[in-house]
């Protein structure tokens, strides 16, 4: 099907790639032309694991531009999938959606068009932009005949595994109150949901992994089911930490409690592992538009605001607990193990390592940090903040007071830390994600704490 895909961020440039790998007729839409133009070179602007090699697989269905025109005349499925970020009062930022809408009912000519909101949207936003594309196509006053519909198909990639997640999925959600909408989307996706496309080499399929479930829903309910999704996601979270500061207390090891919990199959292990808590550009987001949402309508939402609560303070823990060790931060240096909220990608948005550095840096320490992957968009991204960035993960550890292990890459936990630790100043470390080896550490004769865990 021809497809165009307006916005080429993390989400739309993993969906134009794996609908065009999928046989689809795909081009990407983006008012960022260097982007495009990187694009167009066949160089991703995101890290994201194997997206280069899937590029390449479906480049002869893919195509890249900044031109509303060439994007939208004649498709038949239009994606949106701009950003929404937060603004000061919670709720989502909607100019970029807006924008697109409007450049939708300029620009469409295809006899029926499905207009898919991929972007995270306040509920009622399929109706909004129902209403911009209509009064955009409207005022063109030309004699074409275009019919469109408005769907919500909400994405639950993760990046890291964005396109695992994408060709695997647990499920794809489309909601509309047509059905002709819904009749096309399963269309589209039908490669997928059959799982009848060759798998690719670097990403195959999952062992037993035969068909991804199709949910169809109206409107509303698809716009939901992604804000309540995230909620539930990030609460497991913050519950888990909630527990992890009572294990300190009474001496219990976070880590078999969550294993203990986690092995009953009502509650399941994922998203249990307790730790500075969530960043990213969702979770902090869409909680934050769900609370907002519910206020609209005179409804408090306090497990949601909880979660909330609770992941802000576990930040704040690192901090007091680095306090506690060194006393004085004033001239100490301080090494950060991981900037993006999360391995395997370089998103930088709400990462815990950014909120860390700042206070640290206020508090007259000097910081100095190491990403596998980040490191490049750090120092275009956070020129503001006072942050040395180290060649590689040892050098992190040198004259160091301390190191904070902010992300889970699994390549630190292989440091040879008998090495790392005669470079430090003070053999101090303090771990947010749950990693470090207690043995290895004493061994090196490091002084470990973990947040979930009673010092060692
Ligand atoms: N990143 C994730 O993991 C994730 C997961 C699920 C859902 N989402 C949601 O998907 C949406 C997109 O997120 P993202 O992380 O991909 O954002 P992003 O910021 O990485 O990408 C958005 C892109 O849209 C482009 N853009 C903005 N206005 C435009 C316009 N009018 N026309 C063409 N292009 C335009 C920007 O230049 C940018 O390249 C958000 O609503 C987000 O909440 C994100």
């Amino acid at each position: 099907m021809k497809t165009a895909i307006i916005g080429t961020g993390y989400v739309g440039l993993t969906t134009g790639v794996a609908l065009a790998f999928l046989g689809h007729e795909v081009t990407c839409l983006d008012v960022d032309a260097h982007k495009v133009e990187e694009l167009k070179k066949g160089k991703s602007p995101i890290y994201e694991p194997h997206l280069d090699d899937l590029m390449k697989a479906a480049s002869q269905n893919l195509r890249f531009t900044v031109d509303p025109v060439e994007a939208l005349k004649n498709a038949e499925v239009i994606f949106i999938a701009v950003g929404t970020p937060s603004l000061p009062d919670g709720n989502p930022n909607l100019s970029y959606l807006k924008s697109a809408a409007q450049s939708i009912g300029h620009y469409i000519s295809s006899p029926f068009v499905v207009i898919v909101n991929k972007s995270t949207v306040p509920i009622g936003s399929g109706n909004w932009v129902e209403s911009l594309v209509r009064d955009a196509y409207r005022a063109q006053n030309v004699d074409k005949k275009s019919e469109f519909v408005v769907a919500s198909n909400p994405e639950f990639l993760r990046e890291g595994s964005a396109l695992s997640d994408m060709l695997y999925a647990d499920r794809v959600v489309v909601g509309s109150d047509e059905t002709r909408a819904l009749d096309v989307l399963r269309k589209l996706y039908q490669p997928l949901l059959e799982q009848t496309f060759e798998a690719p080499s670097f990403l195959p399929r999952p062992e037993g992994f035969r068909a991804v479930h199709f949910l169809t829903s109206d409107l509303q309910s698809a716009e939901l089911i992604k804000y309540a999704a995230n909620a539930f996601l990030a609460l497991k979270i913050s519950f888990i930490n909630e527990i992890a500061e009572l294990s300190e207390k009474v001496g219990a090891d976070i880590h078999h409690v969550a294993r203990g919990i986690g092995l009953d199959s009502r509650i399941g292990n994922r998203f249990l592992q307790a730790g500075i808590g969530w960043g990213g550009s969702c979770f902090g987001k869409d909680t934050a538009a769900l609370i907002s949402t519910g206020k609209e309508y005179g409804l408090s939402m306090p497990i949601t605001q909880a979660a909330r609560d609770v992941n802000a303070r576990q930040r704040a823990r690192m901090i007091e607990i680095l306090m506690n060790e060194l006393k004085i931060l004033k001239g100490r240096k301080i090494g950060i193990l991981g900037l993006a909220f999360k391995p395997f990608t370089d998103d930088l948005r709400d990462a815990p390592a950014y909120e860390l550095a700042s206070k640290l840096v206020e508090r007259g320490a000097k910081v100095v940090g190491y990403d596998p992957v980040a490191m490049t968009r750090a120092k275009r991204e956070w020129s503001d903040l006072e942050l040395e960035y180290a060649e590689n993960a040892h050098s992190v550890f040198s004259e160091a007071d301390a190191v904070l292990l902010v992300t889970e890459w699994p390549e630190f936990k292989m440091l040879p830390y008998s090495e790392c630790a005669k470079l430090m100043k003070n053999k101090f470390i303090l771990d947010g994600r749950g990693q470090m080896d207690k043995e290895a550490m004493k061994n090196a004769g490091i002084k470990l704490i973990t947040l979930g865990k009673s010092s060692t």
